[in-house]
């Protein structure tokens, strides 16, 4: 049964070592219209399940940019400002939307220096708690990307810097031009790609933040794989799979999206799950696409 603070159940990582997070925070790409375009059809009710995150105790709210574009971040603000004090929104800036399901990444300097502007006024904070390079433009230098992104850093207007889907090359080459605090990745229990990179963020104490934790509902719902294991325990099967995710690494972060108050109290409750050896022995085994 979720309540008040059941997030907390997951337990606390920290940025750096010096900014705290739930374990388990929420994301925010399934809060837009279709194709992450535009608004939805029911903008109050994406506002109801962002505050209804925050009264679960969530404090790491994954969005970007270009979630709408703009809409995400809309939603945040209008949902939560004034923002509780220790609410962590992560952000992100590197792609462009041409239309609805089309991302086209772009890292020159001057185009993710002015999106870190334009979040700081959307989400009207003076800091972005957690800004993550969403993509590396392969056209860009990596550094030049990661660098400007230091540059924001230096003028106080990002806290920490994240990286999203890199590979461990990249992110020693990262590591080199500053402190990279997460990196966001596509992984969950039937997409294990990223295990290696999994291994190295959680020697290194960089939060692992995996997108796609539910494989887009596909580990979710009366049709996943887990729902066996999910039946005999009385429990849904996401939250096999997000329990199975907090498990896998001390500084695994999962997000979650839904647009759903029922969906995400389900998710949140996964806080409360421990898997048993055997149990996690059976889902090792886990493939879904
Ligand atoms: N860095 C990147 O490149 C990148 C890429 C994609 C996503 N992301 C981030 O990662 C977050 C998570 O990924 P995602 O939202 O795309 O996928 P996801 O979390 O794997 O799955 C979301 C899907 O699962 C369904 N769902 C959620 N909880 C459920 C439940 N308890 N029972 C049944 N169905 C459930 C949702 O439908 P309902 O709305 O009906 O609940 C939605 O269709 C995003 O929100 C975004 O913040 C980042």
């Amino acid at each position: 049964m979720t309540s008040k603070n059941t997030a907390r159940e997951s337990g606390q990582f920290h940025l750096a070592g010096t900014t705290a997070v739930t374990r388990l925070g929420y994301g925010t790409l399934q809060l837009t219209g279709p194709g992450g375009w535009g608004y939805p059809k029911d903008p109050d009710k994406s506002m109801r399940v962002l505050r209804r995150a925050v009264d679960l105790g969530v404090n790491l709210i994954d969005t970007a940019d270009s979630y709408g574009p703009e809409v995400a971040e809309n939603l945040i603000r209008e949902a939560l400002y004034p923002y509780a004090e220790n609410l962590v929104i992560a952000t992100k800036a590197g792609f462009t939307r041409p239309g609805p399901k089309r991302w086209v990444p772009v890292g020159l300097p001057e185009y993710l220096r002015q999106q870190a502007e334009m979040s700081l006024r959307r989400l009207n904070v003076d800091c972005i708690s957690l800004f993550q390079l969403h993509r590396v433009d392969p056209r860009v230098p990596l550094e030049v990307q990661v660098g400007t992104l230091k540059e924001l850093q230096d003028e106080g207007k990002i806290r920490h810097i994240g990286l999203s889907e890199v590979d461990i090359q990249q992110l020693k080459r990262a590591q080199r031009i500053a402190r990279i605090d997460s990196v966001q990745n596509l992984y969950n229990l039937g997409n294990r790609v990223a295990d290696p990179l999994v291994d190295y963020t959680e020697r290194a104490g960089i939060g692992f933040i995996p997108w796609h934790p539910l494989a887009t509902g596909a580990l979710a719902g009366h049709d996943s794989p887990l729902s066996a294991m999910a039946k005999k325990r009385n429990v849904a099967p996401s939250q096999i799979a997000l329990a199975w995710l907090l498990q896998r690494s001390s500084t695994m972060l999962p997000i979650p999206g839904t647009s759903s108050i029922s969906h995400l109290d389900e998710n949140v409750a996964a806080s409360e799950i421990s898997l048993t050896n055997s149990e996690l022995q059976i889902l090792n085994g886990v493939r879904v696409y």
